[in-house]
């Protein structure tokens, strides 16, 4: 188990162990030369505080990679759990800017489109990157932020949409885990 035999195999666990990484699903936008660009990403994080950057990896052959890698700005727009459909809507149900239904949209210091109705917006900067097989890790460095109501992201694991449920203080937990500070 979990030793690689093959190539193959191990390719093949590898995307299986991948699916248990649960993930917060976000629109990465862009704007260049006049046009936008967009689509679904989980493969973000925050990366330094001082100074505020934000990480995402996106793969060289979506349109919005090369609109990213020229324009040197994005922003990570993280979705709440209602905006499911959008997630679907910008991971290939529709094609370039027939993605952006006009109203939804606003923008700040980049330019780059901002979802009005994000949990939260991270206008950035590029100020790193690097490629590594078929994607590449941008570094942004946040400029501006739209900080939207309170509310519950939208998740990805095991290949499926899910919503975020807190663990109840006491509530039984799996073998080996714990809650935090105890
Ligand atoms: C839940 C989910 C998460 C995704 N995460 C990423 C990601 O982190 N990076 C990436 O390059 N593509 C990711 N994709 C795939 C892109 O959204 C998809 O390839 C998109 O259609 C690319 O845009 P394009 O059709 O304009 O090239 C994800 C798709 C889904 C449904």
């Amino acid at each position: 188990m979990g030793k690689p035999t093959d190539a193959a195999q191990f390719a093949a666990e590898f995307k299986l162990g991948m699916r248990s990484l649960a993930g917060a699903v976000n629109i990465i936008t862009c704007r260049h030369d006049g046009r936008v660009f967009g689509m679904t990403a989980t493969a973000v994080c925050s990366a330094t505080a001082e100074p505020p950057t934000v990480l995402a990896c996106i793969n060289r052959s979506t349109t919005t990679h090369e609109a990213v890698d020229r324009a040197e700005i994005f922003c990570v727009n993280v979705l709440r759990h209602e905006d499911r459909e959008l997630s679907g809507l910008f991971s290939g149900v529709q094609k370039g800017e027939g993605r952006f239904r006009p109203e939804q949209w606003e923008q700040l210091s980049t330019g780059a489109p901002v979802l009005k109705n994000a949990l939260v917006a991270f206008d950035c900067r590029v100020v790193n990157r690097m490629v590594h097989g078929t994607h590449t890790v941008f570094l942004g460095e946040v400029q501006q932020l739209l900080l939207g109501r309170k509310g519950k992201p939208l998740l990805f694991a095991d290949g499926q949409y899910a919503k975020l449920a807190s663990i109840a203080h006491g509530e039984p937990l799996p073998e080996g885990l714990d809650y935090w500070g105890e």
